[in-house]
């Protein structure tokens, strides 16, 4: 419980999964992706035919998540099942940030993102790990970045992954799900009041880590 713990919130593409990856790894912490179980409920309930309108019925789900993490090979297994490229799809994102909007799935999830904090320490990428699932966390970053900016990194992603798609398309995915995580009342996208914003509109991942890590040093 008392494992430090260093919490990354920000929207989509504004590269903190990158970045959190990377300083677990350097920091030799683990490491929560708090979307990823998101992105596993709304799988399960898509496989299990459970209609995302369901809130009761998908927090159900959500409680029992038979999940498996094969860190060294960054692959993802829901119910023996290899689904690490689903789970990365625009489909599984938008379905995600559905049942997301559900407190009793968030709820949920809530004691199962909270065991990954364990010695020597966490690092947890999300939308709101700082404010609501690890409110005494020892460093919060909110990382930003401009939609524009955020869209164009997406998109090259999906590009080079061979995804056929075009700017504008993601561009207007960014903004509905930006759109839908900040309205919501249950844990809306917003910066912990503690929290050191971290515009990377114009910042290199590296730019992006020696920052954190400049924070990290001041607190030792
Ligand atoms: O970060 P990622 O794109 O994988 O998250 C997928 C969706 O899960 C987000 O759009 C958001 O709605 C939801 N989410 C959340 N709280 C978190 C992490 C993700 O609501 N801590």
């Amino acid at each position: 419980q008392n494992a430090p713990v260093l919490t990354i919130d920000g929207p989509s593409g504004s590269g903190k999964g990158t970045v959190s990856t990377l300083l677990a790894r350097e920091l030799g912490w683990h490491f929560l992706d708090s979307g990823a179980l998101y992105r596993l409920t709304a799988l399960c309930a898509l496989s299990h035919g459970v209609s995302l309108d369901q809130e009761s019925d998908v927090a159900v789900l959500a409680e029992h998540l038979d999940i498996r993490f094969d860190v060294e090979r960054g692959s993802v297994f829901l119910e023996g099942d290899d689904v690490t490229r689903e789970l990365r799809t625009e489909k599984t994102g938008a379905a995600a940030s559905r049942v997301a909007a559900y407190p009793a799935v968030r709820h949920a999830l809530l004691a199962r993102q909270r065991a990954f904090r364990t010695a020597p320490g966490l690092v947890a990428d999300g939308r709101d790990m700082g404010t609501v699932v690890f409110p005494d966390a020892t460093l919060k970053i909110f990382l930003t970045a401009s939609s524009e900016e955020r869209a164009r990194r997406r998109y090259e992603q999906l590009r080079d992954s061979g995804v056929g798609t075009s700017y504008d398309e993601v561009l207007s995915e960014v903004i509905a799900r930006d759109e839908r995580d900040s309205s919501r009342a249950a844990s809306p996208l917003i910066p912990a009041n503690d929290a050191r914003l971290l515009d990377s509109t114009h910042l290199s991942v590296d730019e992006v880590i020696d920052a954190i890590r400049v924070d990290l040093q001041k607190l030792k």
